[in-house]
């Protein structure tokens, strides 16, 4: 059976950085509190005139160049987003019109902070399907966006970046050996934007109240991060048979140190073979974990049979993980 394996990544994070000391002066909050309480230093953010789609260009020529193949062979682009440049069009119809794909299909996937993994999982059934050689995952965020700068309890947060990945049946790369996902829909009010779709379409009301900012319930969703987080992993684990000891590193969503401290303890691996990126670029939702996993592989390189484990959560609620294992391409 054909493999589905990630052959070339990318990432961009915008040139800005707002620090904590410069959060300082526009909320009531310290440097220590966001340290301890987040592991965060300083997030990017980007230029008023730079949207979701063209950090996303930016990591997708990384990768597609990474991948050694032309745009013009990727067939299909999908987006994970929750700040796409418009409701509609989707971004990826931008970024295939941008990158010059003339034959790639074009989809915005919708999984929150999961959506690098929930792509991942959607590039791994096309590809493994015969259906399609080449997908080209996009996850770009411009979180400052829809960020209340007056609200402590998520301004201090977030970050804006992209990243991408080119996954194909052919050629040396990360083999995506399984991905589980989850969503549990009840608890979708812990992490919303509540305007700008139907139900409240924009309005003077809704805009005099704030209600086209992002909203979180931060303590509750804290708690369904590790245990979502775990169980997605352990059961990713089962499926592969591989051993807890048999993890070369853990490549988790960014959203908070003591969550990633938290699973790191669970799983008993070593924090130095947790890649982190949280304490420069913040919570940057769906792009977190292939930015932090193209540094990874740029930065510490990664050997043959080694296994990497992604793990995310996010507004819906969803979760996912996934086991990626670096091998050579083997004709039989
Ligand atoms: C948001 C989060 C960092 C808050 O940390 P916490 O330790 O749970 O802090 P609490 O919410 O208990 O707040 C403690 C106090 O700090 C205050 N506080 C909140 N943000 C603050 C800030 N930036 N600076 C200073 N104080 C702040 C709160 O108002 C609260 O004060 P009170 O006790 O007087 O009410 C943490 O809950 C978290 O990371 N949650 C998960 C977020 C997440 O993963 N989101 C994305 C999913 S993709």
């Amino acid at each position: 059976m054909t493999k589905a394996r990630i052959i070339g990544t990318g990432c961009y994070l915008p040139e800005r950085v707002l620090s904590n000391l410069d959060l300082e002066k526009m909320v009531e909050t310290s440097d220590e509190w966001i340290l301890s309480r987040t592991g965060m230093k300083e997030r990017r953010l980007a230029r008023s005139d730079e949207y979701t789609s063209d950090m996303g260009y930016e990591a997708a020529v990384k990768a597609i160049e990474a991948a050694k193949i032309s745009p013009e062979e990727v067939d299909l682009i999908l987006v994970a987003t929750l700040t796409p440049d418009y409701v509609f069009p989707s971004t990826a119809c931008l970024l295939q019109a941008r990158l010059k794909a003339v034959n790639a299909a074009a989809i915005d996937v919708q999984a929150a902070c999961t959506g690098y993994i929930y792509a991942l999982s959607q590039a791994k059934a096309y590809i493994e399907s015969g259906l399609y050689k080449n997908v080209l995952i996009v996850a770009s965020e411009k979180l400052s966006s829809i960020i209340n700068y007056k609200d402590r309890n998520t301004c201090v947060l977030f970050g804006d970046g992209a990243s991408a990945c080119v996954v194909s049946g052919r050629g040396d790369g990360l083999v995506v050996r399984d991905v589980c996902l989850g969503a549990d829909g009840e608890l979708a009010e812990l992490l919303i934007l509540p305007a700008g779709g139907c139900r409240q379409p924009a309005s003077a009301q809704t805009l005099c109240e704030d209600l086209h900012y992002l909203q979180m319930d931060g303590k509750e969703t804290y708690k369904h991060a590790v245990r979502r987080m775990e169980q997605a992993s352990k059961q990713c684990l089962d499926r592969v048979g591989l051993g807890e000891s048999e993890i070369s590193w853990i490549v988790p969503h960014q959203a908070n140190i003591r969550i990633i401290e938290g699973i790191a303890k669970r799983f008993a691996v070593p924090m130095e073979r947790v890649y982190l990126t949280i304490h420069k670029y913040g919570n940057t939702s769906a792009s977190s974990i292939g930015i932090a996993l193209d540094e990874l592989l740029r930065e510490k390189g990664v050997g043959e049979g080694e296994n990497i484990l992604l793990m995310a959560f996010g507004a819906g609620l969803t979760w996912g993980a996934s086991i990626l294992t670096l091998e050579k391409e083997r004709l039989s």
